[in-house]
């Protein structure tokens, strides 16, 4: 094991995560409490970072692709679908959002524990920055993954979206409704300091 790596613990999971990979936390875990994948999903990992929420995907879907814009969070999703043994049910890729998508493709579920605290320039910061920092507002990576998702998704299929109360939940549920979908707040767990982490479910009607 690399000297900087660790090892994060979810239900029966083990991850590896190294120094510039976001370190699962509290949202990552209200995400994958609250994942309901059927059997035979195809779903869409995005942002997977050390690919907690593939590897509890790839339990039941047929398959999951996993996206990441840091080569370090992509390195280490491999490893841990292997170490997790779905690494044959499991591609994992680098790009920005959706651009390593083909546009044709369709999702029944599509997952992003997305980088949502109000931060300055996101592309001035490291990789393990650029894991949280959602730019003015906190709404830069989720505003374009809000335009972009509901084309990646088959009728009936949903989103599952994770952010916090500083970046304008209700901002993201308006979106997601204009877009024709239907959007309501699915979990949330309170954290210090005035803030609260929200999971958006957005379902595209069939
Ligand atoms: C909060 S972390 C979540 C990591 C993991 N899914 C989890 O729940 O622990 C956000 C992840 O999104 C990735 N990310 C940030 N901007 C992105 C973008 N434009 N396209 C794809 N991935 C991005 C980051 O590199 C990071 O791994």
């Amino acid at each position: 094991m690399p000297s900087q790596t660790k090892i994060t613990s979810f239900a029966d999971y083990q991850l590896l995560v190294s120094e510039h990979v976001y370190d699962p936390a509290e949202d990552s875990f209200l995400l994958a409490e609250n994942l309901t994948v059927k059997r035979g999903d195809y779903v869409l990992d995005m942002g997977t970072g050390c690919g907690i929420l593939a590897v509890v995907a790839a339990e039941k879907a047929s398959k999951v692709v996993a996206v990441d814009i840091s080569p370090y969070a992509v390195r280490c999703a491999k490893e841990n679908a292997k170490a997790n043994h779905v690494a044959g049910k499991t591609s994992v890729v680098q790009g920005d959002l959706f651009t390593p998508i083909r546009t044709a493709e369709e999702f029944d579920l599509i997952l992003f524990n997305a980088p949502y605290l109000p931060s300055t320039n996101i592309q001035e910061g490291s990789w393990l920055e650029r894991a949280w920092a959602g730019g003015k507002g906190g709404r830069q990576v989720i505003d374009r993954f809000v335009c972009e998702s509901p084309k990646y998704l088959k009728k009936g299929g949903s989103i599952l979206l994770m952010q916090s109360t500083l970046s304008d939940v209700h901002e993201t549920l308006h979106r997601f409704r204009r877009r024709g979908l239907e959007a309501d707040i699915l979990a949330k767990h309170a954290l210090p300091f005035f803030e609260t982490i929200v999971l958006v479910k957005a379902k595209q009607l069939s």
